[in-house]
């Protein structure tokens, strides 16, 4: 791994959900200075807007999602993602979102319009993002490439704590049920799966806090560039 001190860098950390990608991405991001992209937030934004107006992921509908994606612009600042112009980061956080999100993020023309995105958000200063195919597809040739991983199990009880905060009913086995099929279905699709990268560092956290694995993921980083 390399990057010149002067010079734009990107780096990759790509994993399955729940793996604490976004704790770690935005504290290393914070760290390095650099932009944090959240794609996962993308796809979700994709998949708020297509079921708000009624457009489903079949091929009846190719037409009207086509016509949807050109005109859906979505922007990052301080933090929050605006999708046409609206702050939608609170929206897109709920279970039927993330599964409309994984079934968007199968849809060809979906990729194709957010990968383009994300490589003109990275083509000209340095970024962190996090998702699922960015050291394999959007940026192979990232300086630094993460995949970060932890037992589905860990990654399930982590969700587990999370929603509790808002609803008291959520039991742990759907959560666990939920995250499989995920990963089932996000490692399984035929673009671009969720896969490690070729030369990406794989992290297994799952007995790992999420400040050890931004300590781990800097550290690295950090002694790349100072020898560079
Ligand atoms: O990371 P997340 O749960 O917010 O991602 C939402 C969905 O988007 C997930 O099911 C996988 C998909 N995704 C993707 O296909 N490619 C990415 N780079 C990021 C997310």
């Amino acid at each position: 791994m390399s990057a010149r001190k002067d010079t734009v860098y990107r780096v990759a950390i790509d994993g399955p959900a729940g793996a604490g990608k976004s704790t770690v991405a935005k504290a290393v991001a914070a760290r390095l200075s650099i932009e944090y992209i959240d794609t996962g937030a993308m796809y979700r934004a994709v998949g708020l807007k297509m079921l708000a107006a009624g457009v489903g992921t079949g091929p009846a509908d190719a037409a009207r999602r086509a016509r949807l994606l050109s005109e859906t612009e979505i922007d990052f600042a301080d933090g929050r993602i605006y999708l046409d112009g609206r702050d939608v980061s609170g929206d897109i956080r709920t279970d039927g979102i993330s599964r409309m999100a994984s079934e968007c993020s199968a849809l060809p023309e979906v990729r194709e319009k957010l990968v383009a995105l994300q490589r003109a958000m990275g083509a000209r200063k340095s970024v962190l993002m996090d998702g699922r195919d960015i050291g394999s597809n959007v940026f192979p040739g990232a300086e630094f490439k993460f995949f970060l991983t932890a037992s589905p199990r860990e990654r399930a009880r982590r969700r587990f704590l999370e929603l509790r905060e808002k609803d008291g009913n959520v039991r742990f086995e759907r959560v666990l049920a939920d995250i499989e099929r995920r990963d089932y279905d996000d490692s399984h699709r035929a673009l671009n799966p969720l896969a490690r990268a070729d030369g990406a560092h794989e992290i297994d956290s799952t007995d790992m806090s999420a400040d050890e694995v931004t300590e781990l993921v800097l550290g690295m980083i950090l002694e790349a560039r100072a020898a560079d």
